[in-house]
């Protein structure tokens, strides 16, 4: 059948009231939380239950939609596959340790694709209450107006953003830090803020001109590359090459000329395992 996507875009944006509600109040004091895969993996009641809440609420107007979900995936433990099925990417918190440090950036991001194409996008911060939105061929917007990525083409007058990302490992640390040092010398400036799907959402806004990072998953990007493709910016693989949303790795740019640039600057890394 036909997916509804006025009805599925309707539907997600009033969960995502619901569910940012929840996460303002809490981020008023520090979280208690536990370690995933390692000691800066984190994960709090708050993300379960915000996922649970978003989950159910779409499964009950769209009983066939498939999910892929930050802590669904990580209970069962099993790597998805992206079928051709409706399916909703979500990342019920993005920015856990800023949550749980109630440190007021964090937010709820969620996607849908269907046959393999994103075409809507949330990511709220519902402490600032920004929201960002996109669907296919509609245009991106902030808080209902609508929004253009800077279009900086030259590195040097660029304002960047990366993480640090939630692993020590210590091959992964030595190649985020020779990437900040070369951004650092050649990028207008580097901001580490702690939130993927806000990263990619400031690129977005014009307000960053591109964020790259090694490590990230499909919840952390589904969104954002949509909202950033739709203000008219580029999602791309961080060596050149095509934006694959399961490989964990991302580029995202005001302009195809500071992407490129970008990619030949980096060193790369390629987490493992995929998400798929
Ligand atoms: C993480 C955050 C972090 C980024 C990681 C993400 P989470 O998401 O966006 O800034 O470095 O790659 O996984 O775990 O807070 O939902």
């Amino acid at each position: 059948a036909a997916v509804d996507l006025d009805k599925c875009f309707e539907v997600v944006n009033e969960l995502v009231n619901k569910a940012g509600a929840i996460i303002a109040r809490r981020n008023e004091t520090r979280q208690e939380f536990v370690c995933k895969q390692g000691d800066i993996d984190l994960v709090t009641e708050t993300d379960k239950e915000v996922e649970n809440l978003l989950m159910n609420g779409i499964k009950e107007q769209f009983p066939d939609h498939k999910f892929i979900g930050e802590e669904e995936s990580s209970a069962e433990g099993a790597p998805k596959k992206l079928t051709d099925a409706p399916t909703w990417i979500i990342d019920p918190v993005d920015g856990t340790m800023n949550f749980v440090h109630a440190f007021p950036h964090s937010c709820i991001s969620v996607g849908l694709v269907v046959n393999k194409v994103t075409e809507l996008g949330i990511v709220y911060n519902p402490m600032l209450q920004q929201r960002f939105t996109a669907r296919r061929g509609q245009g991106a917007f902030y808080n209902g107006k609508p929004i253009k990525v800077s279009g900086q083409k030259d590195l040097a007058k660029a304002l960047i953003t990366s993480e640090f990302g939630t692993t020590r490992d210590p091959e992964k640390m030595k190649v985020v830090n020779e990437n900040f040092q070369k951004m650092a010398a050649k990028a207008h400036g580097l901001r580490v803020l702690g939130s993927a799907a806000l990263n990619m959402s400031m690129v977005a806004l014009g307000a960053a001109d591109a964020n790259y990072e090694f490590g990230i998953h499909a919840w952390d990007v589904c969104a954002g590359d949509i909202i950033v493709r739709e203000a008219g910016g580029v999602v791309i693989d961080p060596a050149g090459g095509e934006f694959d949303m399961m490989s964990r790795r991302v580029l995202a740019a005001s302009s195809t000329e500071l992407a490129q640039e970008i990619a030949k600057t980096l060193t790369q890394f390629y987490p493992q395992p995929r998400d798929d």
